[in-house]
């Protein structure tokens, strides 16, 4: 089995929560924080609503590493509505209120984790909410109430088509393709954060439990078996496995846009992907950001720049049994990413002689860097400050622009080579 489970019992003791579990939660929590801020930016808007589905939901307390107690999913979800709603009022300076309409449903296959995660939400005020549905628990597994789950999401919002589906599966196999692709073929906004212990995965396959893999998950065809048989499998073979079942797990979901973050355990295990899938730029940009706010160390990306697979995909160990480099959201990693970008950004405009429009050239790298929205505006305008690209406005005209870039203005490559650029780019 991939990773250890966690039992919970009434009146007994608490599962252990590992620090790379908490750190998911900070994730979660960070993300949601943030998230719920950019849907109620309007100040004349007085509510909005979402489902949100916690596929795998558990029984909703824990250990942490030092003996404190540490909340579960449904918890911090819970936790960052109110800290959000709190955060609008304050942040925004509102006058008027705002109704935060979520329907949190908890899915659990095990009984026991359910009747645990009941008692501790009546225990922390959640009683009202049990009773009025707006909180619900529902055992069975996930993959078998998705279509009805999805259906109930969108039935709630049919015209904004918002739900949040927070899938924490225990390893590889119990999110089939076919759930991912029905959400984001049914709904208009939804998003997905799904963990996937793709180390662990590795290590599992064998091309005698190849095919079984594939039935259960509709994955099929990213690993073959010549690729993990140790007798033929070739060099890089960790590698290339990764990224072949990223390709075809976010391609297969039918999501726009996702973030490849994964999160590094210290002591062994193997690294775990932390995959955010959703049909908007704004919110992969939103979680991009959160990354970056909020967390180094342990929460991971492949590489600095516009393309993470050119800087190879990382592992937690590679061919040779040894660790390989990470990209972390640090100082660090905001240097070398400039400097990436100052050095891609370039390069990849000027495959479009004619220019392209902000808007569309940044939805195009969304997918493949750690780069967020504002830190790809601040390096373009630096590059229309050295003159390596201009900018072209609406009447055709080449425009000076300093401060700000609009979604329409069209970015165009100039083939000057510029020293001050070259002696910026030095580390
Ligand atoms: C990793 S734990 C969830 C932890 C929880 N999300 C949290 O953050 O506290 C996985 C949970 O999924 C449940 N589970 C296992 N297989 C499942 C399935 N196929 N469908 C729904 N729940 C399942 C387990 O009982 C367990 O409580």
């Amino acid at each position: 089995m991939a990773r250890k489970h966690y039992h919970w019992t009434l009146g007994g003791a608490l599962p252990k929560l590992g620090r790379h579990s908490e750190v998911k939660h900070a994730v979660l929590r960070n993300y949601l924080v943030d998230y719920f801020l950019t849907l109620v930016a309007r100040p004349e808007q007085d509510q909005f609503r979402i489902t949100i589905v916690d596929g795998f939901c558990g029984g909703g307390l824990y250990v942490n590493e030092d003996g404190g107690e540490a909340v579960g999913s449904p918890l911090v979800i819970l936790e960052a509505m109110k800290e959000a709603k709190v955060k609008v009022m304050t942040t925004f300076n509102r006058q008027k209120d705002i109704h935060f309409d979520v329907q949190l449903i908890c899915v659990d296959a095990n009984k026991s984790a359910l009747l645990h995660l009941r008692h501790v939400l009546e225990a922390r005020g959640y009683g009202d909410n049990l009773r009025n549905g707006s909180i619900e628990l529902v055992e069975g597994e996930f993959a078998s109430l998705a279509p009805a789950l999805i259906g109930r999401a969108k039935k709630r919002s049919p015209k904004s088509g918002r739900a949040l589906f927070v899938l924490d599966q225990y390893g590889y196999d119990q999110v089939p393709m076919a759930a991912l692709q029905a959400i984001f073929s049914t709904m208009k906004r939804p998003e997905v954060i799904l963990t996937f212990y793709v180390d662990s995965l590795i290590n599992y396959l064998s091309p005698e439990n190849l095919k079984a893999f594939e039935r259960k998950t509709g994955v099929t065809g990213a690993v073959t078996a010549a690729d993990i048989d140790k007798a033929t499998r070739g060099p890089g073979w960790r590698r290339s496995i990764q990224s072949a079942l990223y390709e075809q797990i976010t391609r297969k979901s039918g999501a726009s846009f996702f973030t490849p973050f994964f999160v590094r355990p210290q002591k062994g295990h193997g690294d775990y992907w932390l995959l955010h899938l959703s049909h908007h730029w704004k919110a992969r940009d939103v979680m991009a950001q959160t990354h970056w706010t909020h967390f180094n160390h342990f929460v991971h990306y492949a590489g600095p720049g516009l393309d993470m697979f050119s800087t190879g995909y990382a592992t937690r160990i590679d061919d040779d049994g040894q660790p390989q480099a990470a990209f972390e959201f640090d100082d660090l990693a905001s240097q070398s990413s400039r400097i990436a970008l100052l050095e891609q950004i370039p390069r990849r405009i000027a495959e479009t002689p004619e220019g392209i429009p902000v808007r569309k050239f940044f939805v195009e790298q969304a997918n493949t860097t750690p780069a967020t929205e504002s830190m790809i505006e601040q390096t373009l305008l630096e590059l229309v400050h050295d003159q390596q690209i201009e900018v072209i406005g609406d009447n055709g005209s080449v425009r000076r622009v300093r401060k700000a870039l609009k979604d329409g203005h069209v970015l165009r490559y100039r083939r000057q080579f510029s020293l001050r650029l070259l002696d910026k780019m030095k580390p």
